[in-house]
């Protein structure tokens, strides 16, 4: 008999970017499976318009639907500043939708310079999630949000040269402004930039504290499983040790050697048909 709890999480994103969040749902949920959807063909989301964006986020969480999935993780900051609300309204209570927004709280909480930054794709930081919790985080706790941008580094990622001299050039470039500025927090505020950990590390020492969402998203997922009696049975005997399951809207074989850049679990990577 077929049982919803064993149906696999649907994860989304534009790109590879929430490769990141999917490593801290294995960890959290190890015994969940997960589907991954990256709309390859259409990265990056963040300089596309809003109406663009809630299209094919729209599109995307359809089509984990209809795959048979329990729920969906729009591990997508831009495509969750556009979305939730009407993905919520439209599945309703019955299939949860867990999005992301930057993580400023803890930033706020953890600066001592009051100085936070925030890198993040345009869509980003024109969404309301983001403005929203600067006004009612940032702002009455008298910490200034400085913001970077930068329309090459989801495609840095997605071609597998997060460590390029390239891109830590770019980095540099960005980024200097706001260590000038005293900023301690860093958060990063798009998905595909934990991947770029190394790279700030390496262009900026400890100059900041790293700060993504990834861990709070992942508890977050397993508390709405948990309430909506979705949380997959934990059976000793079996455990869930199947390669993830990537299915990409582009080209399969280009995509095999970025995700192999990124992911150290096992892995299938298929057409979205
Ligand atoms: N990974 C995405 C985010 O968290 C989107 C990047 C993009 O497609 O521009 O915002």
């Amino acid at each position: 008999m077929n049982d919803r709890r064993d149906a696999p999480i649907g994860v989304f994103d534009s790109g590879m970017g929430g490769l990141s969040v999917v490593r801290d749902i294995q960890a959290h949920l190890p015994d969940e499976s997960i589907c991954y959807f990256a709309d390859t063909a259409h990265v990056p989301y963040g300089c596309r318009t809003d109406d663009d964006i809630r299209q094919l986020t729209a599109q995307a969480v359809a089509w984990l639907y209809e795959s048979g999935c329990k729920a969906v993780v729009v591990a997508c900051n831009t495509a969750s500043a556009f979305s939730l609300t009407a993905l919520r309204e439209h599945y309703g209570a019955g299939f949860p939708i867990i999005g992301l927004v930057p993580a400023v709280k803890p930033a706020v909480a953890a600066t001592h310079t009051h100085r936070v930054g925030v890198l993040a794709t345009q869509g980003t930081l024109r969404g309301t999630l983001l403005n929203d919790v600067i006004r009612e985080v940032a702002t009455p706790a008298g910490v200034q949000v400085l913001t970077a941008v930068s329309p090459k580094l989801v495609p840095f990622v997605e071609q597998g040269r997060q460590n390029s001299p390239e891109c830590d050039a770019e980095l540099l470039q960005i980024l200097s402004p706001l260590a000038a500025a005293g900023v301690d927090q860093l958060v990063l505020g798009c998905t595909h930039y934990p991947f770029l950990r190394p790279a700030i590390r390496r262009v900026f020492g400890d100059q900041f504290a790293l700060i993504d969402s990834g861990a709070a998203v992942a508890k977050q997922t397993g508390r709405v499983l948990a309430q909506h009696g979705l949380a997959r049975v934990h059976r000793p005997c079996r455990p869930n040790a199947k390669p993830l399951d990537i299915c990409v809207s582009g080209d399969v074989s280009s995509a095999r050697h970025v995700v192999a850049t990124l992911l150290e679990c096992p892995f299938i990577l298929r057409a979205m048909t």
